[in-house]
C-alpha cells in the first residue's frame, strides 16, 4: 500500500480490498465500536463495545439472514431465480430478503403488521417488493402476518422462507456475526447483549459464544408485553412502539437454553437512550439498539472496569425518520411534554381516513363514488 495514503484511507481500504461481484457480498463484517460517553454518563464501568450491525448495506441485522436463507433455499434446490418468495416480517427480515430477491432475480412479497414505519415499506418497494399490510393481531389469528404469507403460500405456490423456523436464520449468526465479534473483541467479553425477536440473533451469537467462553454472560431484552423472556407468565396486552423485539408466542429458533439472564425494556427508556447514542456516539441505530442499551445499563452495572460487554445495535435510524427522532411523534405518543408543531404521518394518515369515511357516509350508497385515494 503506497506510503502516501492517508491513513483513513489506509483502513477504507483494508475493509474491502477488493471489487465485490454484488451488493450481498457486503453484507455483514460490519464494525466493533467501543462506546465512550452513553455507558460511562449512565454510571457504567466496564468497557461497551458495540456491534454496528446498522452498518449493513440494507440498515440491518437481518440482511444477513436474507442472504442465508435464500442461499440455503437455492443450495437444497428448492428456489431458482424467477421464482416468488413470501414473508411475514417487522420489516428488517423483509428488507434483508428484498436485497437478495432484487440482486438474484426473486419477485418477494412481504406481510408486515401495520405498526411497522412507512419507511420500510418504502425501502422495500424500492427493491421492487410487494408489501401487504396487514392488522397487528396475535400470531395466529387468520388476518396475522404469518397466517396471511401461510395462506398465500399455500394459495398461490410462493415460497416461504420462514424466519421463525428457518435454521438459516440462528445459523448465519452462529458462522458470521459471532465469528466476526469473537475476532474483533481478540476472545474477550465477559457479557453480550441482544434484543430478541425471532431470537435467531441471540440464538446463533450465544450458542457460538458459549462454545468458546463458557463463562460468558449471555444477556436477553425483551419488551413490557412480550412473552419471550418469561413463555409462562399470562400475556399482557401492553402495546409497545419499539419495532422489530417481542412476540407473544416463542419462535421454533429461539432457544432460550443459551440466555441467562432476560431484562424487560420499555419505550420510553428506550427511545431516550437510542436518541442519547445519536447524540454522543454518532452511531445512527434504531429504537430496539435504545431497548438492548438499556439492557447493558441494568445488567453491566455490576461490571468491573476490566471487563467488556458487547452489546448488538441492530438496526438504522433511516427506518424511522418521521417516528421516534421526530419530536412531534415523541409528543403524540405521549413520550415527550409539548406541543405538535408539524403533524405526523400518523396523524396525516389518521386525518385522511377519517375524511374517506365522511365521504363514504355521504356519497350514494351503491358506487362508493365518495372514496378518495390517500393525500388526494
Ligand atoms: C430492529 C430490530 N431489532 C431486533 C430484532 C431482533 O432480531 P431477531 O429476530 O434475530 O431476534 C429485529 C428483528 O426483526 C429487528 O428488526
Amino acid at each position: 500500500m503506497p506510503s502516501e495514503q492517508a491513513p483513513a484511507t489506509q483502513t477504507a481500504i483494508a475493509r474491502h480490498t477488493n471489487v465485490l461481484n454484488n451488493i450481498l457480498e457486503a453484507v455483514g463484517g460490519t464494525p466493533c465500536v467501543r462506546m465512550n460517553r452513553v455507558p460511562q454518563d449512565h454510571g457504567i464501568k466496564c468497557e461497551v463495545i458495540a456491534k454496528c450491525e446498522f452498518m449493513n448495506p440494507g440498515g440491518s441485522v437481518k440482511d444477513r439472514i436474507g442472504v442465508r436463507m435464500v442461499a440455503d433455499a437455492e443450495a437444497s434446490g428448492r428456489i431458482k431465480p424467477g421464482d416468488t418468495l413470501i414473508e411475514p416480517s417487522s420489516g428488517n427480515t423483509g428488507i434483508g430478503l428484498s436485497l437478495s430477491a432484487a440482486a438474484k432475480g426473486y419477485k418477494m412479497i412481504v406481510t408486515m403488521p401495520t405498526k411497522m414505519s412507512q419507511e420500510k415499506t418504502i425501502v422495500m418497494e424500492a427493491l421492487g417488493t410487494e408489501v401487504i399490510r396487514v392488522p397487528l393481531v396475535a400470531y395466529d389469528h387468520p388476518d396475522s402476518l404469518i397466517s396471511v404469507a401461510k395462506r398465500l403460500e399455500a394459495e398461490k405456490g410462493y415460497h416461504l422462507l420462514d424466519q421463525y423456523a428457518n435454521p438459516g436464520n440462528p445459523n448465519s449468526h452462529y458462522d458470521g456475526t459471532a465469528e466476526e465479534i469473537l475476532a474483533q473483541c481478540d476472545n474477550k467479553i465477559d457479557m453480550i447483549v441482544i434484543g430478541a425477536g425471532t431470537g435467531g440473533t441471540i440464538t446463533g451469537i450465544a450458542k457460538k459464544l458459549k462454545e468458546r467462553l463458557p463463562n460468558i454472560i449471555v444477556v436477553g431484552v425483551d419488551p413490557v408485553g412480550s412473552i419471550l423472556a418469561d413463555p409462562s407468565a399470562p400475556a399482557e396486552n401492553t402495546p409497545y412502539q419499539v419495532e422489530g423485539i417481542g412476540y407473544d408466542f416463542v419462535p421454533k429458533v429461539c432457544d432460550r437454553q443459551y440466555v441467562d439472564r432476560w431484562v424487560k425494556s420499555r419505550d420510553k427508556e428506550s427511545f431516550d437512550l437510542a436518541r442519547e447514542i445519536h447524540a454522543k456516539e454518532a452511531m445512527l441505530c434504531g429504537g430496539s439498539s435504545g431497548s438492548a442499551m438499556w439492557g447493558v445499563l441494568e445488567a453491566a452495572k455490576d461490571l468491573e472496569a476490566h471487563q467488556r460487554c458487547v452489546v448488538v445495535f441492530p438496526d438504522n435510524i433511516r427506518n424511522y425518520m418521521t417516528k421516534f427522532p421526530d419530536r412531534n411523534w415523541r409528543i403524540e405518543y405521549g413520550l415527550e411534554e409539548g406541543e405538535i408543531t408539524r403533524p405526523t404521518y400518523n396523524q396525516l394518515e389518521k386525518r385522511v381516513k377519517e375524511l374517506e369515511a365522511k365521504l363514504a357516509a355521504a356519497a350514494p350508497a351503491a358506487g362508493g363514488e365518495g372514496k378518495t385515494k390517500a393525500f388526494c
